[in-house]
């Protein structure tokens, strides 16, 4: 079984986290996410992936290959121009020819693939959409259905008065190929505001699969964190690195931790990392492969990524720190800080107010002080 992954966005709202890399290539708990969602469909008979890319191709590429380290076959295709949703899967139709997945490259799932796709040729259907529901429907793609699922009408991104019911499209979807005959070839065409509306005024048999799987958009800063924190409290399947040394705190290779060092789970410390004494950390946390952390320092819900020099008496609350920064002694970074990558923060610095810093950002001694 196939299926297009569609990959092609900036993640501007992730910036400068994606400065350096795409969005499905940021990293979780130490492993891309493109990579867990190429294992999840793999392990659930999807053997062929097409990946519908446009920015930062040579990224995947390099990380992905043709998938045979992963035991698929996947092809990553570059678009000339950004195509929009449908147009990308249209730029790819010439490797598909049969029932297919298409996915939203965004959005984290453990939802029943084999269910869906019973669902889909149990009722005959042509397009079948999976749905989630949401507290605020207006962020997404509003699906009306009938009792028995069938799909009556489609509203992307609703404005508040017009939010009918809470289920929106979840970014999966099944296909039959035929339907992309309504594409345009060599455009920039929308499933959501296309193809979609299109096959329903002719009358093509669509329906929604609504579940109640775990589901999250992972596209938004604080929604980064959040996936952490669910798959540090075991809310979605996921194969946690290392060696679990106690029920909720896994540690890498070659990882020192201090005796006198405190962790409260859930906690993963990847390879390499030396932890000095008397620090804490307080989970959900997840400390990066060959990171440093000085003695004394207090770190919490926070995901810090690779080789990251933090010093001494720091306290970090609830922050993303990219790779390669180098944080002085006595730092406070504070809730909703992003720093990304090959940064220097001198010492004594206190990092508030949803900062985010810029690759290769410097701060200097007590300059920064919320
Ligand atoms: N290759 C390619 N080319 N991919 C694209 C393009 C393009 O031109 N435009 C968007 N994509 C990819 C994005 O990278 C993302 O993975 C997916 O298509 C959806 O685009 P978003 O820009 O993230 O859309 P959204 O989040 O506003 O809304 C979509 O997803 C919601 C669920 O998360 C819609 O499908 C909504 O209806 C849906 O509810
Ligand atoms: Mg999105």
């Amino acid at each position: 079984m196939k299926a297009v992954i569609l990959v092609g966005g900036l993640g501007t709202r992730l910036r400068p986290l994606t400065c350096n890399t795409p969005k499905p290539m940021l990293p979780l708990v130490g492993t891309p996410f493109i990579e867990w969602m190429l294992t999840n469909l793999r392990d659930q008979g999807i053997d062929e992936a097409i990946l519908a890319v446009q920015y930062l191709a040579d990224r995947f590429r390099a990380s992905l290959g043709d998938g045979s380290r992963l035991g698929m076959k996947v092809h990553i295709i570059e678009e000339p121009e950004p195509r929009g949703t449908a147009g990308a899967v249209k730029h790819v139709a010439h490797l598909l020819d049969d029932t297919m997945f298409v996915f939203n490259g965004d959005v984290m799932t453990d939802l029943d693939l084999q269910g869906m796709l019973r669902y889909h040729r149990k009722r005959k259907s042509e397009l079948t959409i999976a749905l989630t529901p949401v507290e605020d429907p207006t962020a997404f793609g509003l699906v009306e259905t009938t009792a028995a699922g069938r799909i009556t009408r489609f509203l992307e991104k609703p404005r508040p008065e017009e939010v009918t019911t809470n289920m929106i499209n979840a970014g999966t979807y099944i296909m039959e190929p035929h339907l992309l005959d309504y594409v345009p070839a060599r455009q920039h065409y929308m499933f959501e505001r296309g193809l979609f509306p299109t096959a329903l005024q002719n009358n093509h048999a669509m329906y929604g699969y609504a579940s109640d799987a775990y589901w999250t958009d992972i596209g938004k800063p604080q929604t980064y964190l959040e996936v952490h924190h669910d798959i540090l409290n075991g809310k979605v399947r996921f194969g946690l690195p290392g060696q679990q040394i106690r029920p909720d705190v896994w540690v890498g290779d070659n990882t020192i931790i201090h005796s006198s060092a405190q962790i409260h789970g859930a906690v993963v410390i990847g390879n390499g990392v030396t932890i000095e004494a008397d620090v804490t950390i307080v989970g959900p946390t997840v400390i990066g492969a060959g990171s440093h952390i000085g003695a004394g320092t207090h770190i919490s819900g926070s995901v810090v990524w690779q080789v990251n020099h933090i010093g001494t008496q720091c306290r970090i609350d609830r922050a993303v720190i990219g790779n390669h920064n180098y944080i002085a002694n006595q730092n406070t970074i504070h809730a909703g800080t992003i720093i990304s990558d090959r940064c220097r923060i001198a010492s004594h610095n206190h990092l508030a107010n949803g900062l985010r810093l810029w690759p290769n950002s410097t701060i200097s001694e007590q300059s920064i002080t919320f």
